[in-house]
């Protein structure tokens, strides 16, 4: 991707010329330019430096036989010297205009050239994109911000962030900071704690999300409020999650799901109509509900950008003789199936690679079925019926050529492996449309879910979310069964955003925390003031809360979250710049009445 440089920005704003102003109307023009060295080269006597600031790059030529002392100087800078260099614009010869550059129409005949602060050899090439090992990009980062797609992702996101302020200022909103050292508030991870020195043994929590005090400013009467909001949680780092990481939080009180979604929903239109020139799969944004997504693609963040859909094979399977799937299905477990386009020539060791993959997802095999030229070849196509057969590919939309893919599990399992065997092979065989963005919601997610270790019910999302009305009577009897008024943005596979309309009254959020196992004494200890406020007037409510980075990584194009932040920590939560997180000393340790705990010893393998 070639670098954007915003260079519309009025030179007498910013008080001096910059490096991306100069346009043919200047030509005969005296300048001064100051920036970066980008590049210099050396031609037949004339010294070419290109200097580059954000705004753009501007080439300055100089000429031995006029400008002998300003030549000399010239040819001593390197790269990332800070230099102020001075001269005449003019046209550049005709063929030798840069169309890549916005001043690529002109030239600087430059007669001075001063070094403001010279560089040490970069440890790595600022001027292009070229593949760096990304911990010297983290180590030496304020380097690593110098480079065009990084310059490029932090204007789009300042772009972005702006772009969202103003929608929301225009319709209403107020934006309300909100306090970092708090009490911890749940979001499914674990807390960073910060220790207090005034009550030493006690502990501030840093927030997962804002979730309770946007709540809490719904009833102080603050009914449309946003924060471009920091949160921290303390979980395993994945390509799309940082433990540091920027919310947009929004709440609105008197709205149901539809408003929120809707507000959420007219926002992101604009923002990718605007800001990329990627497509939009569907307007407005199609909306699954929870059961259908899982049913459909395995998954509740489905990546819509193409098909694959898994298919329910389980009742055409009723009688089987096929031992494998007769116990699965015997056991309450289901068969489900996708058909991967143009791959029945795949090998047995592409086959074999294709279960060990399912394998890794939980499955305990992986059965195949390929329409080949010659007939089908299958494994198990000796223990199938010929109504069988047919059923799990003709029935299921296989034409000669595909690759059916079948696995027998508990639904669990099942929806898994099919889901991370349609990803792979979606991306694999290059189904994906990467100029879309396809959004969609995910509706009616369960309240709760069983938690084996804590042996009680949990919530999905967070406690607060509010239940379907006509499933009130199934809380005590039937918990799982029980539709949150949850929703969540789904793009290209990654969760986006995430809210609820939330519960209002003292009464319903003590029977929700009951179920989760709270103890009302606990309840008063963790959530007293939420609940406290819930019986002074708290209106009917609800929010949402959009990942920036994520959806920065997104319109961006980035794989990877870290390439859309300015400082990110590494895969292991490290900032490698500071080398954070260390050891602190014995004093603030005495301040503070902490004792570490003996280390482990040194590990013998
Ligand atoms: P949730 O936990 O779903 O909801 O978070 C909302 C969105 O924040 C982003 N996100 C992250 N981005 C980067 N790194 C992370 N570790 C990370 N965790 C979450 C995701 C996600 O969709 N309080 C509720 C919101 C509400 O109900 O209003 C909440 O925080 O894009
Ligand atoms: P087996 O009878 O165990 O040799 O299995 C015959 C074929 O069925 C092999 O290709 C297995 O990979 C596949 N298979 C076995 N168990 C399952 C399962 N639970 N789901 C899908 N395929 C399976």
């Amino acid at each position: 991707m070639s670098p954007t440089y915003p260079s519309d920005v009025d030179p007498a704003v910013i008080g001096r010329l910059t490096c991306g102003s100069l346009r043919a109307v200047n030509v005969g023009e005296r300048v001064e330019l100051r920036g970066w060295l980008n590049r210099r080269r050396d031609f037949g006597g004339l010294v070419f430096l290109d200097v580059r600031d954000r705004f753009g790059v501007t080439q300055v030529v100089f000429n031995p036989e006029h400008q002998a002392a300003a030549h000399a100087a010239a040819s001593d800078v390197r790269n990332e010297y800070v230099v102020r260099v001075s001269g005449t614009v003019r046209r550049r010869p005709a063929g030798t205009e840069n169309p890549k550059l916005v001043t690529g129409e002109i030239e600087i005949d430059g007669d001075a050239i001063e070094v403001l602060n010279p560089s040490k050899t970069v440890p790595f090439n600022v001027n292009d994109d070229a593949e760096v090992d990304e911990s010297l990009r983290l180590q030496y980062r304020y380097l690593d911000l110098r480079r065009p797609t990084m310059q490029a992702n932090v204007i789009l996101r300042h772009r972005l962030v702006k772009h969202m302020r103003d929608y929301l200022d225009a319709r209403g909103f107020v934006e309300v900071e909100t306090p970092l050292l708090i009490k911890s508030t749940p979001e499914g991870a674990r807390d960073f704690l910060v220790p207090s020195s005034s009550a030493p043994g006690t502990f501030y929590a840093l927030p997962q999300s804002p979730q309770q005090l946007k709540q809490l400013l719904m009833v102080a009467g603050f009914d449309r409020y946003f924060q471009i909001a920091r949160c921290f949680r303390d979980e395993a780092q994945r390509a799309d999650r940082q433990p540091e990481f920027t919310q947009l939080d929004i709440e609105m009180s008197f709205v149901d799901e539809v408003d929120v979604m809707g507000l959420a929903e007219d926002l992101y239109r604009e923002l990718v109509e605007t800001h990329t020139a990627k497509r939009l799969l569907a307007k407005p944004f199609p909306r699954l509900t929870y059961a259908e997504a899982m049913e459909r693609f395995g998954i509740d963040r489905p990546d819509l950008r193409f098909g694959v859909e898994l298919h329910d094979v389980s009742a055409a399977l009723a009688d089987t003789g096929f031992q494998a799937f007769k116990g699965v299905l015997a056991a309450g477990g289901r068969v489900k199936a996708i058909v991967v386009p143009g791959c029945a020539a795949y090998t047995r060791r592409e086959l074999d690679e294709l279960t060990e993959f399912a394998k890794r997802s939980g499955a305990k095999g992986l059965a195949t079925i390929a329409l080949t030229e010659e007939g089908v070849r299958s494994p198990i196509a000796k223990f199938l019926s010929k109504y069988e057969l047919t059923a799990l590919t003709g029935g299921i939309g296989a034409e000669r050529g595909d690759l059916v893919l079948l696995v027998a599990d508990s639904p669990a399992v099942v929806a898994k492996t099919l889901a991370a065997l349609r990803t792979e092979l979606g991306t694999r065989l290059g189904l994906v449309d990467q100029d879309v963005l396809a959004f969609c919601w995910v509706t009616d997610f369960p309240l709760l879910e069983w938690d084996e270790e804590g042996n009680r019910w949990d919530a999905t999302h967070n406690p607060f979310s509010g239940y379907a009305m006509p499933d009130e009577h199934l809380l005590e009897t039937d918990p799982g069964a029980v539709r949150a008024k949850q929703y969540d943005l789904v793009c290209n596979g990654h969760e986006v955003g995430g809210g609820s309309v939330r519960i209002h009254q003292r009464a319903a959020q003590e029977r929700v925390f009951a179920l989760m196992g709270h103890r009302p004494e606990d309840q008063q200890d963790r959530f007293g003031a939420l609940l406290d406020a819930l019986e002074y007037g708290a209106p009917p409510h609800g929010g949402v809360a959009m990942g920036i980075d994520r959806t920065v990584m997104l319109f961006a194009d980035e794989d990877n979250i870290r390439e859309v932040i300015a400082f990110p920590k590494n895969q292991r939560g490290a900032d490698l710049m500071f080398d954070a997180p260390a050891p602190v000393t014995a004093e603030q340790l005495d301040d503070l009445g902490l004792q570490l705990a003996p280390a482990d010893p040194p590990s013998t393998i």
